[in-house]
């Protein structure tokens, strides 16, 4: 996810970029840069590293006179972050400069083209590709030449254009990645989000799919997809600025956990091509793939629970055993590895010091390594051999939610990789499982829609102290996570249990009104699964149960039950994940706890 602003009106236009940009630095903050027409020419400036390093660079934009331009703040996703990665990225005649938001996806294939028409490259990334494919089909029209660019583009975007030859417009286009437009006192503006212009004007214009906005000094106009002028109502921003950073979520965590939907889609989408599984980033041959005996999968906290769940799906799908560590123990207990030996280090801010030694170590013993990771460019993501990044966007909270998400998605998609590899299952399984994939997105938001429900059973337990979680196979690992999200905000004690082990000792902690989180989305367990309920609710328990629609069996044994939206067996967890994030979400709420900053805890812990 990145940010993108403009202004064109009759102030300079290089501080409101800077201002812009500065509220929009949760979006991406790994590199950032502004281009302003100067009344010749379209100037530019762009930096590696947070904002007020371009703010330096640029002393504060006075270095970039002129009253029309555009800005980035970016997360990088395709090309690492560096000088010539960061945006605004031009055409070769820098008469077109361009910011972007989003994925391009058929970028590849638009680059390749392009470089047969002649066309010379200087970065990495695929927006430069829009600032070529805009100057091949500029022909003095700038509408027309955004509107046919349009019709080639395929995958996401939000983009600010500059067109030296139109100096009083500025355009803005969108599908999929946010993006608004407002009018101020002095010009008119755009961004990837309310809180950047927020300063300026609270009327403001949603653009959406496949919109066009030009914008004058004192004049937005709008078009359709086919360059026809269209009629938009302005909205009224009532939020006030530090709401807007969370996009009038509460918290950064609710809004993260909002965003799973399009960050598993983001996720997903790049990896599925005609129904078969790509991960061209895997860097490895059919034949490596097939030469893999064994798989260790490390990492620390919900990482590490997403390794739990990967254990079961890759040994349930690709029969290849897999072995799961804490990184922090990994490293101290002389693992057994060879080459036949692929490890996986998972990893949201790709900076956890543990986690990156446990990498070291094993690249040490010349095992092959790949990174699941969530930040382009991180230590863990450039010191593994390959790295398969998970596209959730930034994440602020401290307790994650989309990054656990995706990585799930990742260890699936792996798993069905490897498993489409080696034969272990038929075309028609991994069409199932591609079909199951795509409907998660959707899936996700219907649970979303049950917040006000889990809001209030979550209210009656801000008092607890101790709640227990229990599951059996991939449900024990779905439990690992729910107490860690519920204990880590909350600072409620609360334990996860593989259900079939609670009777050997832990049971003698259930008291009159505990509190047992059971979670059953294991068809062939969920026999098992009730005994282990009924046992503890005999001790006195409250019995919450988190299963599959459809399992009623359920409701003899449990006092409250959620249920979630039938999926593939393996890919229960990231659909029963999301009712238990809200509803520690929703305890620590009610407890008054700093949600998205918990006490003693850090974003990325990067000591050992
Ligand atoms: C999870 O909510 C915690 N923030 C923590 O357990 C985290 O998952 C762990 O520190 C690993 O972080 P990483 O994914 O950035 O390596």
């Amino acid at each position: 996810m990145c940010g993108i602003v403009g202004y064109i009106g009759k102030e300079q236009a290089a501080p409101v970029l800077l201002d812009g940009l500065d509220k929009l630095e949760y979006r991406g903050y790994d590199s950032a840069g502004i281009a302003v027409f100067d009344g010749e020419k379209i100037q530019s400036a762009k930096a590696r590293g947070r904002l007020k390093v371009l703010r330096e660079l640029t002393h504060g934009g006075e270095k970039l006179p002129g009253n029309c331009g555009i800005g980035h703040t970016r997360w990088a996703t395709h090309g690492i972050p560096s000088d010539k990665n960061a945006h605004p990225h031009f055409n070769e005649s820098e008469s077109i400069a361009v910011v972007h938001n989003g994925i391009i996806e058929n970028y590849l294939k638009l680059k390749n083209h392009l470089i047969e028409k002649g066309y010379k490259f200087t970065s990495d990334t695929d927006t430069e590709v829009v600032a070529h494919l805009l100057d091949y089909y500029y022909k003095g029209d700038p509408l027309e030449a955004v509107v046919r660019m349009m019709h080639r583009v395929e995958g996401s975007y939000a983009l600010g254009i500059l067109f030296r030859d139109h100096p009083g417009k500025l355009y803005a286009v969108r599908k999929d990645s946010p993006l608004i437009t407002g009018t101020s006192k002095t010009g008119n503006l755009i961004a990837s989000d309310v809180p950047a212009i927020l300063k300026y004007t609270r009327d403001v214009y949603f653009i959406q799919n496949e919109e066009i906005a030009c914008l004058e000094e004192d004049s937005i106009h709008f078009y359709n997809i086919d360059g026809e002028p269209i009629e938009k109502e302005a909205v009224t921003i009532q939020w006030d600025v530090s709401a807007a950073e969370k996009a009038g979520y509460e918290h950064f965590m609710l809004k993260e956990i909002y965003e799973q939907p399009k960050a598993v889609l983001d996720t997903l989408n790049p990896r599925i091509r005609d129904g078969k599984i790509e991960i061209d980033e895997l860097g490895m041959s059919d034949d490596e793939i097939k030469k893999i005996k064994k798989i260790y999968i490390v990492a620390c906290g919900s990482a590490y629970h997403t390794g739990v769940t990967a254990k079961y799906v890759f040994e349930g799908m690709a029969r290849i055993p897999v072995e799961v560590d804490l990184a922090s123990e990994f490293r101290y207990r002389d693992p057994i590895l060879d080459e036949d030996t692929l490890l996986i280090v998972v990893s949201q801010s790709g900076e956890t010091a543990d986690t990156l030694a446990a990498l070291r170590e094993a690249k040490a013993r010349n095992v092959r390594t790949l990174g699941i990771v969530n930040v382009v460019g991180s230590s863990i993501a450039r010191e593994a051999d390959n790295v398969m990044y998970t596209w959730a966007g930034p994440e602020i909270a401290v307790a994650t939610t989309k990054a656990y998400s995706t990585q799930l998605i990742a260890e699936y998609l792996l798993a069905m990789k490897f498993a489409q590899v080696r034969g272990t299952v038929t075309q028609q399984e991994i069409d199932e499982m591609v079909e199951a994939l795509k409907q998660l997105p959707g899936q996700i938001e219907l649970l979303l829609d049950h917040k006000e429900k889990i809001q209030r059973f979550a209210n009656r337990y801000i008092a607890a102290r101790d709640i227990f979680f229990i599951g059996r196979g991939i449900d024990y690992a779905i439990s690992l996570e729910g107490s860690l999200k519920l204990k880590e905000i909350s600072y409620i004690h609360s334990e996860a249990y593989a259900a079939g082990e609670l009777k050997h000792g832990t049971i003698s902690l259930i008291e009159e009104g505990t509190l047992v989180a059971a979670v059953l989305t294991q068809e062939d367990l969920y026999k098992k699964m009730i005994s282990n309920m009924v046992e503890v609710k005999t001790r006195g328990a409250f019995l919450l149960a988190v299963t599959n629609m459809g399992n009623t069996e359920v409701e003899k044994a449990a006092d409250y039950v959620i249920y979630i939206p039938k999926t593939h067996k393996y890919f229960t967890n990231s659909l029963a994940v999301i009712p238990l994030q809200l509803f520690g979400y929703y305890v620590a709420l009610g407890k008054g706890c700093d949600v998205d900053k918990p006490r003693n805890l850090a974003k990325s812990v990067t000591v050992e």
